[in-house]
């Protein structure tokens, strides 16, 4: 059952409560202004920047009829003067009914659900997880395929440091999918989830050029490489430009092949992408009110 539990790490949710959101996220699509929480407050505490999560975040929360408190910079609070993450939760806590927090440091969601009295959404902690995107991406390759089982996807860029692709092959790997990874050798996805598909029996192959898997994937899932996670910025300049996707690159590859992108994105794609009907990354960033919507109703009981 979902209501009242933090969703911290996608695997906080079992196959059957992600199904569940995503076939909310479809009647919340369908009808997106339902009232159902008019009495709730829920804090949006962004100590990191974002444009999509935060702003999708309040768009669900403003359409459910809840109230939002919180901030979306860390400069304006009493972090600067020392108060710390445990001290802001415990308190925020027993001002609102559900906490959507992100954070730069990996495991800072997990600590916050230990501190705090009501239910935390992790809405990105560094590297680590991202699991509100995990689960507006699967609602986005269900809409897009029509069906979530067996499908070939590429991940391609930063796969390193961007936390989205690891929430999102955790939560596929209920779906026997096959993935192409497709990362310069700087930013290959990291042993753990290598180990996570191996004990799950689930294929993948890892690439360095991005046409050896173009006409095989149904979903290719680009990726911003992370600036602000990297620790040597000249390392940074080298590998930021190794991917980049043009619109003549896409001749050849599936009629059901959707490109997907959290955003924000920089190079990766070329704006001639953009009137490709398989671009699907400004839906799916539309999804993501649904899918938040659904998400916070199911945790606080609503539906
Ligand atoms: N996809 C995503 O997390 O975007 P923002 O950083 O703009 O929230």
């Amino acid at each position: 059952m979902i209501k009242g539990k933090s969703l911290v790490s996608i695997d906080d949710f079992s196959k059957e409560e992600i199904l569940r959101i995503i076939e909310l996220a479809a009647d919340f699509e369908a009808n997106p202004n339902q009232p159902l929480l008019r009495d709730k407050v829920i804090a949006s505490l962004f100590f990191e920047p974002s444009t999509r999560t935060r702003l999708s975040f309040e768009t669900a929360i403003n359409r459910l009829g809840a109230r939002v408190i919180g901030f979306s910079d860390v400069n304006a609070t009493s972090t600067t003067k020392g108060e710390t993450l445990k001290d802001t939760i415990i308190m925020v806590s027993n001002y609102a009914d559900l906490i959507v927090m992100r954070h730069p440091l990996e495991g800072a969601a997990r600590y916050a659900s230990e501190q705090s009295r009501v239910p935390i959404v992790n809405a990105g902690d560094g590297a680590n997880q991202h699991p509100s995107q995990t689960l507006l991406d699967m609602f986005s390759i269900k809409k897009t395929q029509g069906h979530l089982d067996n499908l070939e996807i590429a991940m391609v860029g930063d796969l390193k440091y961007g936390r989205t692709v690891h929430s999102l092959l955790m939560a596929m790997s209920y779906f026997n999918p096959k993935f192409y990874f497709v990362a310069p050798d700087e930013l290959k996805m990291p042993q753990e989830y290598k180990t996570f598909l191996d004990e799950k029996g689930i294929y993948y192959e890892e690439h360095r050029d991005m046409q050896e898997v173009l006409g095989k994937a149904d979903i290719l899932y680009m990726t911003r490489v992370q600036k602000e996670r990297f620790s040597d910025l000249i390392e940074y300049e080298r590998v930021k430009n190794t991917y980049v996707l043009h619109n003549a690159m896409l001749e050849g590859t599936k009629d059901n092949m959707r490109i997907l992108h959290p955003l924000p994105r920089v190079n990766e794609i070329s704006t001639d992408v953009d009137s490709n009907p398989k671009a699907y990354y400004f839906k799916q960033a539309e999804n993501g009110v649904y899918t938040r919507m659904a998400i916070i109703a199911s945790i606080l009981g609503v539906k």
